[in-house]
């Protein structure tokens, strides 16, 4: 389906992703001072946020990946987090940050995060370009978010539905109607 007819409306534009993705990076900057920073991007929704936002870091950091699934091809979280690609960096003793693209039931980032500990990471922080705090199932404390949205189903910025859409350059609401016809 094409973009204009599954896109309901505009909820984040480019260019003020692009003013709040400063700002993270600034208090993160401020924040790792002096610190051994391991930034990890959750795969694939969070690397396009991933990479605007190290080009605002400006501390010495290293940077891995790992892919985690919980959702299929479905708009809601099974509650079950897979590790379907691991980091292959050492933890111990580092100060991590987690890159997400949105953080909605949490249970993925709360796995994530309990994992990085048990693996013997120093600290764990979390930062998300998107937070839906009303889909909240698990507390988890997120540190560095860029926008929290309403309950919505939302594509672009490497936010997908079903793998496609990714590539929008906003951040968009799903017309669910147009899925279902
Ligand atoms: P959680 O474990 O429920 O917090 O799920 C977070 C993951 O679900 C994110 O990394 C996304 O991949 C996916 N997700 C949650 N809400 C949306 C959405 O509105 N659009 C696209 N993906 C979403
Ligand atoms: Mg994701």
């Amino acid at each position: 389906m094409q973009p204009d007819k599954i896109v309901l409306k505009t909820l984040v534009t480019e260019q003020q992703i692009k003013e709040r993705i400063k700002e993270l990076g600034q208090q993160i900057t401020q924040d790792y001072q002096g610190k051994d920073l391991l930034i990890i991007g959750v795969l694939k929704g969070a690397w396009i946020y991933m990479a605007d936002l190290i080009r605002e870091i400006d501390v010495n950091c290293t940077v891995d990946f790992l892919a985690a699934s919980s959702y299929g091809a479905s708009f809601e979280t099974s509650g079950v987090v897979t590790i379907t690609r691991d980091i292959s960096t050492d933890v111990r003793g580092k100060d991590i940050i987690l890159v997400e693209d949105i953080v909605d039931s949490g249970f993925t980032l709360n796995h994530l995060k309990n994992l990085m500990y048990e693996r013997g990471a120093n600290s764990v922080r979390i930062s998300t370009l998107l937070s839906k705090p009303s889909r909240r199932r698990v507390e988890i404390p997120v540190e560095y978010v860029g926008f929290e949205i309403p309950d919505a189903f939302v594509i672009g910025y490497g936010l997908d539905y079903i793998e496609k859409y990714r590539h929008l350059k906003d951040v968009c609401v799903v017309n669910t109607d147009m899925l279902n016809d």
